[in-house]
């Protein structure tokens, strides 16, 4: 089956789908779901290229989030970098800042999340972030890089935010919680986002979508998240699956179309 839609983010190779990740792959391929796969340490950037490489319609993006900035060494830049060489690499990516958990001191995080914008910028691939209780500080920083293009990973700020990033040329993608029952600003900022830069992911194993919120997610599920889309864009899902597969492409340009 051709590709309908993208679940822009979700990490198939994480240890819950140690059991069945490719069962997993095909009922997404069987619906005509494909997959990028954000890795967030080295060893997942590793495995999210590892499993894009078997997998036809699955990429990956290399790079480490916030919560192990304090583990990034020089080398590490060097061998994503290397990496990078892989045609199934095509963005860089979990990579920001997250100041609720605080898993890696503030000042590590800001450090780790410019290098790997600058490599973006180098190797001119697009970023996926994670921004959590950040949002000034994401701001600030991708504007010491400029020219990086990218996407706001798991949308769940303000609609200031998502205003401040469109203005900057960013991408916004909503998972799971625009489905929860008392999301209604969430849902006002997906009214709000255009057509054109808006995309769509699971984030699995997390953020499943109502009805199925606390179970492992799966990216099938992203079809679930289109359909919230639709309902707030008064728009058929079938649209949904067209303009975010074309922003999809047009964001991860070396993503052969297909
Ligand atoms: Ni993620």
């Amino acid at each position: 089956m051709s590709l309908t839609l993208f679940d822009s983010h979700c990490h198939i190779q994480d240890p819950d789908f140690d059991a069945d990740r490719e069962a997993v792959y095909q009922r997404a391929r069987a619906q005509g779901v494909g997959l990028l796969v954000p890795g967030y340490s080295m060893a997942t950037s590793y495995l999210a290229m590892e499993f894009a490489e078997l997998h036809d319609e699955a990429y990956a993006l290399i790079g480490v989030h916030p919560h192990d900035a304090k583990d990034v060494s020089e080398e590490d830049l060097t061998e994503l970098r290397r990496w990078s060489d892989s045609p199934k690499v095509v963005g860089i990516g979990e990579i920001g800042l997250d100041y609720h958990y605080m898993n890696s001191p503030a000042l590590r995080q800001q450090e780790v999340f410019l290098r790997q914008l600058e490599l973006a910028r180098e190797l001119e691939l697009p970023v996926s972030v994670h921004s959590r209780d950040a949002e000034p500080d994401t701001l600030e920083l991708l504007d010491q890089v400029p020219g990086v293009q990218g996407v706001l990973h798991c949308f769940t700020g303000s609609e200031e935010f998502a205003n401040q990033l469109l203005a900057r040329g960013f991408y916004v993608s909503f998972a799971g919680p625009i489905s929860f029952k008392n999301a209604h600003a969430l849902r006002a900022v997906v009214s709000a986002v255009p057509k054109d830069r808006l995309l769509v992911e699971t984030d699995a194993p997390y953020l499943s979508p109502a009805p199925w919120r606390g179970q492992r997610n799966e990216p099938l599920r992203v079809i679930r998240n289109a359909e919230v889309v639709a309902a707030q864009k008064n728009c058929t899902t079938k649209e949904v699956f067209s303009f975010t597969m074309s922003n999809t492409y047009n964001l991860f340009s070396r993503m052969p179309r297909k």
